[in-house]
Protein backbone atom coordinates (compact mmCIF):
# COMPACT_ATOMS: atom_id res chain seq x y z
CA UNK A 1 0.00 0.00 0.00
CA UNK A 2 1.03 3.47 -0.11
CA UNK A 3 -0.50 6.88 0.43
CA UNK A 4 0.32 9.89 1.86
CA UNK A 5 -0.88 12.06 4.26
CA UNK A 6 -0.92 16.21 4.70
CA UNK A 7 -0.48 18.10 7.60
CA UNK A 8 -3.59 19.20 9.26
CA UNK A 9 -5.93 16.54 7.47
CA UNK A 10 -8.22 14.61 9.21
CA UNK A 11 -8.05 10.82 7.61
CA UNK A 12 -9.83 7.84 8.24
CA UNK A 13 -8.57 3.88 7.70
CA UNK A 14 -11.65 1.82 7.01
CA UNK A 15 -11.84 -1.77 6.27
CA UNK A 16 -13.28 -5.43 7.66
CA UNK A 17 -12.36 -6.82 11.06
CA UNK A 18 -9.17 -8.28 10.34
CA UNK A 19 -8.06 -6.24 7.34
CA UNK A 20 -5.01 -4.92 8.87
CA UNK A 21 -6.07 -1.27 10.24
CA UNK A 22 -4.49 -1.99 13.54
CA UNK A 23 -1.10 -3.42 12.08
CA UNK A 24 -0.89 -0.24 9.56
CA UNK A 25 -1.76 2.17 12.73
CA UNK A 26 0.61 0.86 14.81
CA UNK A 27 3.36 0.37 12.16
CA UNK A 28 2.83 4.03 11.71
CA UNK A 29 3.01 4.21 15.52
CA UNK A 30 6.56 2.34 15.53
CA UNK A 31 4.99 0.23 17.94
CA UNK A 32 5.33 -2.59 15.00
CA UNK A 33 7.56 -2.70 12.68
CA UNK A 34 7.54 -3.48 8.75
CA UNK A 35 9.08 -6.06 6.83
CA UNK A 36 9.12 -4.12 3.94
CA UNK A 37 8.73 -0.56 2.91
CA UNK A 38 9.14 2.79 4.06
CA UNK A 39 6.83 5.15 6.31
CA UNK A 40 7.99 8.57 6.18
CA UNK A 41 6.98 10.98 8.82
CA UNK A 42 8.17 14.63 8.64
CA UNK A 43 11.11 13.48 6.16
CA UNK A 44 12.08 10.96 8.84
CA UNK A 45 12.32 7.46 7.23
CA UNK A 46 11.46 5.66 10.54
CA UNK A 47 11.77 2.38 9.58
CA UNK A 48 15.68 3.20 9.67
CA UNK A 49 15.53 4.14 13.13
CA UNK A 50 17.29 2.53 16.28
CA UNK A 51 15.53 1.06 19.40
CA UNK A 52 16.69 4.83 21.28
CA UNK A 53 15.45 6.77 18.54
CA UNK A 54 12.36 5.18 18.23
CA UNK A 55 10.99 6.03 21.74
CA UNK A 56 12.21 8.99 21.75
CA UNK A 57 10.54 10.00 18.13
CA UNK A 58 7.27 8.54 19.36
CA UNK A 59 7.25 10.54 22.66
CA UNK A 60 7.72 13.57 20.53
CA UNK A 61 5.78 13.28 17.35
CA UNK A 62 2.92 10.75 17.83
CA UNK A 63 0.09 10.86 20.23
CA UNK A 64 -2.42 8.13 20.72
CA UNK A 65 -5.67 7.71 21.09
CA UNK A 66 -6.76 3.68 21.93
CA UNK A 67 -10.23 1.95 22.09
CA UNK A 68 -9.48 1.69 25.90
CA UNK A 69 -8.72 4.85 26.98
CA UNK A 70 -5.78 3.32 29.18
CA UNK A 71 -5.78 5.68 32.03
CA UNK A 72 -3.81 5.06 34.85
CA UNK A 73 -6.80 4.95 37.45
CA UNK A 74 -4.43 5.83 40.77
CA UNK A 75 -3.60 9.25 39.19
CA UNK A 76 -5.97 12.49 38.69
CA UNK A 77 -7.48 13.30 35.17
CA UNK A 78 -4.65 16.11 34.96
CA UNK A 79 -2.03 13.81 35.80
CA UNK A 80 -3.10 11.63 33.33
CA UNK A 81 -2.65 14.39 30.49
CA UNK A 82 0.48 15.59 31.91
CA UNK A 83 2.35 12.18 31.74
CA UNK A 84 3.60 12.13 28.34
CA UNK A 85 4.66 15.34 28.84
CA UNK A 86 6.69 13.68 32.12
CA UNK A 87 8.52 11.46 30.04
CA UNK A 88 10.48 14.05 27.93
CA UNK A 89 11.41 15.83 31.15
CA UNK A 90 8.92 17.96 33.22
CA UNK A 91 8.50 22.04 32.53
CA UNK A 92 6.65 24.68 33.56
CA UNK A 93 4.28 25.32 30.48
CA UNK A 94 3.23 21.92 30.55
CA UNK A 95 0.03 22.10 33.56
CA UNK A 96 -1.01 25.11 31.97
CA UNK A 97 -1.53 23.47 28.55
CA UNK A 98 -2.97 20.47 30.21
CA UNK A 99 -5.56 22.52 32.14
CA UNK A 100 -6.13 24.26 28.92
CA UNK A 101 -6.62 21.10 26.94
CA UNK A 102 -9.04 19.87 28.98
CA UNK A 103 -10.99 22.83 29.16
CA UNK A 104 -11.04 22.48 25.15
CA UNK A 105 -12.52 19.23 26.05
CA UNK A 106 -14.96 20.17 28.48
CA UNK A 107 -13.80 18.63 31.42
CA UNK A 108 -12.34 21.76 33.43
CA UNK A 109 -14.58 20.29 36.52
CA UNK A 110 -13.62 16.98 36.18
CA UNK A 111 -9.71 17.65 35.79
CA UNK A 112 -8.75 16.90 39.85
CA UNK A 113 -11.07 13.74 40.30
CA UNK A 114 -9.20 10.78 39.98
CA UNK A 115 -9.47 8.75 36.67
CA UNK A 116 -11.48 5.90 38.14
CA UNK A 117 -14.29 8.17 38.68
CA UNK A 118 -15.37 9.51 35.54
CA UNK A 119 -17.62 7.79 32.74
CA UNK A 120 -16.20 6.18 29.47
CA UNK A 121 -17.14 9.23 27.34
CA UNK A 122 -15.53 11.62 29.88
CA UNK A 123 -12.16 9.37 29.89
CA UNK A 124 -11.86 9.73 26.16
CA UNK A 125 -12.12 13.26 25.98
CA UNK A 126 -8.96 12.65 28.61
CA UNK A 127 -6.61 10.04 26.24
CA UNK A 128 -7.51 13.23 23.69
CA UNK A 129 -6.46 15.60 25.62
CA UNK A 130 -3.26 13.33 26.71
CA UNK A 131 -2.55 12.62 22.94
CA UNK A 132 -2.53 16.12 22.16
CA UNK A 133 -0.19 17.45 24.72
CA UNK A 134 3.26 17.01 23.37
CA UNK A 135 2.03 18.84 20.19
CA UNK A 136 2.71 15.77 18.06
CA UNK A 137 2.92 15.88 14.47
CA UNK A 138 0.43 13.33 14.44
CA UNK A 139 -2.32 11.64 16.56
CA UNK A 140 -3.16 8.25 16.05
CA UNK A 141 -6.56 6.81 16.97
CA UNK A 142 -7.43 2.83 16.89
CA UNK A 143 -11.47 2.88 17.29
CA UNK A 144 -11.79 5.53 19.84
CA UNK A 145 -15.49 5.55 20.04
CA UNK A 146 -15.67 1.82 19.53
CA UNK A 147 -16.48 1.37 23.16
CA UNK A 148 -18.46 3.73 23.52
CA UNK A 149 -22.72 4.15 23.03
CA UNK A 150 -23.66 5.99 20.06
CA UNK A 151 -24.18 9.48 21.74
CA UNK A 152 -21.53 9.39 22.93
CA UNK A 153 -19.30 8.66 20.26
CA UNK A 154 -20.84 11.31 18.02
CA UNK A 155 -19.68 13.80 20.75
CA UNK A 156 -16.00 12.42 20.37
CA UNK A 157 -16.14 12.00 16.78
CA UNK A 158 -17.02 16.05 16.71
CA UNK A 159 -14.58 16.80 19.30
CA UNK A 160 -11.48 15.06 17.64
CA UNK A 161 -12.64 17.14 14.21
CA UNK A 162 -12.90 20.37 16.32
CA UNK A 163 -9.12 20.01 18.03
CA UNK A 164 -7.98 18.72 14.29
CA UNK A 165 -9.55 22.28 13.01
CA UNK A 166 -8.28 24.33 15.86
CA UNK A 167 -4.79 23.17 15.86
CA UNK A 168 -3.80 22.28 12.56
CA UNK A 169 -3.15 18.89 14.19
CA UNK A 170 -2.88 15.71 11.55
CA UNK A 171 -5.27 12.74 12.78
CA UNK A 172 -5.42 9.39 11.60
CA UNK A 173 -8.27 7.37 13.12
CA UNK A 174 -8.97 3.57 12.61
CA UNK A 175 -12.63 3.27 12.66
CA UNK A 176 -16.04 1.39 11.96
CA UNK A 177 -18.15 4.21 12.84
CA UNK A 178 -17.43 5.72 9.44
CA UNK A 179 -20.94 7.27 9.20
CA UNK A 180 -20.73 9.75 12.45
CA UNK A 181 -17.38 10.98 10.70
CA UNK A 182 -19.46 12.68 7.91
CA UNK A 183 -16.98 14.77 5.57
CA UNK A 184 -13.11 13.98 6.65
CA UNK A 185 -10.42 14.79 4.46
CA UNK A 186 -9.29 11.54 3.54
CA UNK A 187 -10.32 7.32 3.63
CA UNK A 188 -8.29 5.31 2.98
CA UNK A 189 -9.87 1.99 2.82
CA UNK A 190 -8.07 -1.80 3.33
CA UNK A 191 -9.42 -4.91 1.80
CA UNK A 192 -7.64 -8.00 0.73
CA UNK A 193 -3.98 -6.33 1.59
CA UNK A 194 -4.84 -3.35 -0.33
CA UNK A 195 -5.24 0.12 0.10
CA UNK A 196 -7.53 2.62 -2.18
CA UNK A 197 -8.22 5.79 -1.50
CA UNK A 198 -12.23 6.48 -1.05
CA UNK A 199 -15.12 4.88 0.43
CA UNK A 200 -17.19 2.55 -2.52
CA UNK A 201 -15.25 0.11 -4.52
CA UNK A 202 -16.34 1.89 -7.60
CA UNK A 203 -14.94 5.24 -6.18
CA UNK A 204 -11.63 3.55 -5.42
CA UNK A 205 -8.32 4.19 -6.97
CA UNK A 206 -5.87 1.31 -6.82
CA UNK A 207 -2.80 2.84 -4.69
CA UNK A 208 -0.72 0.24 -5.89
N1 LIG B 1 0.17 -7.07 5.98
C1 LIG B 1 0.04 -8.05 6.87
N2 LIG B 1 0.89 -9.10 6.83
C2 LIG B 1 0.79 -10.10 7.72
N3 LIG B 1 -0.14 -10.18 8.68
C3 LIG B 1 -1.01 -9.19 8.79
C4 LIG B 1 -0.97 -8.06 7.89
N4 LIG B 1 -1.98 -7.22 8.24
C5 LIG B 1 -2.59 -7.79 9.28
N5 LIG B 1 -2.03 -8.96 9.62
C6 LIG B 1 -2.46 -9.84 10.71
O1 LIG B 1 -3.87 -9.98 10.60
C7 LIG B 1 -4.47 -9.96 11.89
C8 LIG B 1 -5.52 -8.88 11.98
O2 LIG B 1 -4.93 -7.62 11.74
P1 LIG B 1 -5.41 -6.33 12.52
O3 LIG B 1 -4.43 -5.26 12.16
O4 LIG B 1 -5.64 -6.59 13.96
O5 LIG B 1 -6.80 -6.05 11.78
P2 LIG B 1 -7.97 -5.01 12.09
O6 LIG B 1 -7.44 -3.99 13.04
O7 LIG B 1 -8.32 -4.44 10.74
O8 LIG B 1 -9.10 -5.81 12.64
C9 LIG B 1 -3.34 -9.75 12.88
O9 LIG B 1 -3.02 -11.00 13.44
C10 LIG B 1 -2.20 -9.22 12.05
O10 LIG B 1 -0.95 -9.58 12.60
MG1 LIG C 1 -8.02 -3.39 14.92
Amino acid sequence: MSFSIEKGEIVLIVGSSGSGKSTLLNMIGLLDHPSNGKIFIDGVDTTTLDDNKISSFRNKKLGFIFQFSNLLTDLSVLENVLLPRQIGGTDGAAEKEAIDLLKAVGLEKQMYKRANKISGGQAQRVAIARGLINHPSIVLADEPTGNLDSVTSETIVQLMKSMAKKLNQTFIIVTHDRQHFGQVDKVITIKDGKSYEGEQPSEMEVLV
